[in-house]
């Protein structure tokens, strides 16, 4: 999705910037979909599978959803979730538990209706199998936009050539173990999967950036890569450093706090660079210009 078109014009001595209102893409639907299973994952997430009542084609991954009850369990604001998997009319999404939100979700039982709107956002670029390697930096909860990204690319997009398995990264961080929630799915998809914990448990002790630099160092991955990244900020500013200090093209999907997920309320902005393609107006939109930016566009490490 290009970012939101913005013109200067003049208004007496004064330079004003237009923008367009940012919009929900055309596709976004709002429908009930019924529960069809909650499966627990890692130490505190589940996957959640429904089914919507209208289908939905295939949806690009790193798009997401605002999920909730509408019994009074959630709160009145749904939360954003990104599609983990899709398969034929099920979709399924991994949940960390954190409030109120993710809670009653959690606690969802068969054949229950929930409130689904989406798809939202942007996705992933294509990932095509004709640059050079995608490496995939996914720290925690963040691995959830990465199971479908990974079969997309494989499976090729937008009649791009496809990336054969050895051409993807997936590397994986988080605390300890119990949070590399659902590995062995990403360990079964054949492409170079790395994991490191924070306490060692698994994988590399340390973080998925020190993971990175150490398989550069020892050349088990190419320094020349594209760099995809979703979980904590702290995370993605040191992607996004380390993007500009190595000039790669790096891509990050943001998790924003949000409100309506659908361009109205100005509950997720995000800074964009003054000198990148979005121009000088100081922030983004991440529910309907992201969540996924180049890191061209927006600066949210601090130099
Ligand atoms: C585009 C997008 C995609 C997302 N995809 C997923 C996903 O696939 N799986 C998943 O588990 N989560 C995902 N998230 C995050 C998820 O939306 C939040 O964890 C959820 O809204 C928490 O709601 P809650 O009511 O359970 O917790 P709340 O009661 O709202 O929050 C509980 C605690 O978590 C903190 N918190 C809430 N949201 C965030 C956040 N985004 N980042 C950091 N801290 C937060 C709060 O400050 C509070 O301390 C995504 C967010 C966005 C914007
Ligand atoms: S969440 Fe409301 S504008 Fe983005």
């Amino acid at each position: 999705m290009a970012p939101t078109p913005r013109t200067r014009v003049k208004v007496g001595e004064r330079e004003v910037i237009l923008t367009r209102m940012p919009a929900p893409p055309a596709d976004a639907r709002s429908c009930l979909a019924e529960v069809l299973e909650v499966e627990r994952v890692g130490d505190d997430g589940v996957i959640l599978s429904v089914r919507p009542e209208l289908p939905m084609l295939d949806v690009r991954a790193s798009r997401f959803f605002m999920l909730r009850h509408e019994d009074g369990r959630s709160p009145a604001i749904p939360r954003p979730f990104s599609l983990y998997r899709q398969r034929g009319t099920e979709l399924e999404f991994l949940i960390k538990v954190m409030g109120r939100g993710s809670q009653a979700l959690a606690a969802s039982r068969t054949g229950e209706k929930l409130r689904l709107i989406g798809p939202l956002g942007n996705g992933w670029p294509t990932l095509d199998g004709d640059g050079p390697m995608w490496v995939m930096l996914a720290g925690g909860v963040g691995s959830a936009p990465f199971y479908l990204a990974i079969e997309q690319a494989l499976k090729g997009m937008d009649g791009k050539k496809r990336c054969k398995k050895d051409q993807i990264a997936y590397l994986f961080g988080a605390a300890r173990e119990g949070l590399l929630y659902d590995i062995d799915a990403f360990r079964s998809l054949g492409v170079k999967v790395f994991t490191a914990t924070d306490d060692g448990s698994d994988g590399m002790k340390g973080n998925v950036i020190q993971l990175l630099e150490s398989l550069w160092a020892k050349g088990t991955l190419p320094r020349e890569c594209r760099l995809l990244a979703c979980g904590p900020e702290r995370m993605l500013e040191a992607a996004e450093r380390l993007a500009h200090e190595k000039h790669l093209e790096c891509w990050l999907s943001l998790e924003t706090l949000m409100g309506c997920g659908v361009g109205i309320c100005n509950g997720c902005p995000v800074p964009t660079r003054p000198d990148g393609p979005i121009g000088k107006w100081p922030n983004a939109k991440c529910c309907v210009e992201g969540p996924v930016f180049s890191t061209r566009e927006i600066a949210l490490a601090h130099y």
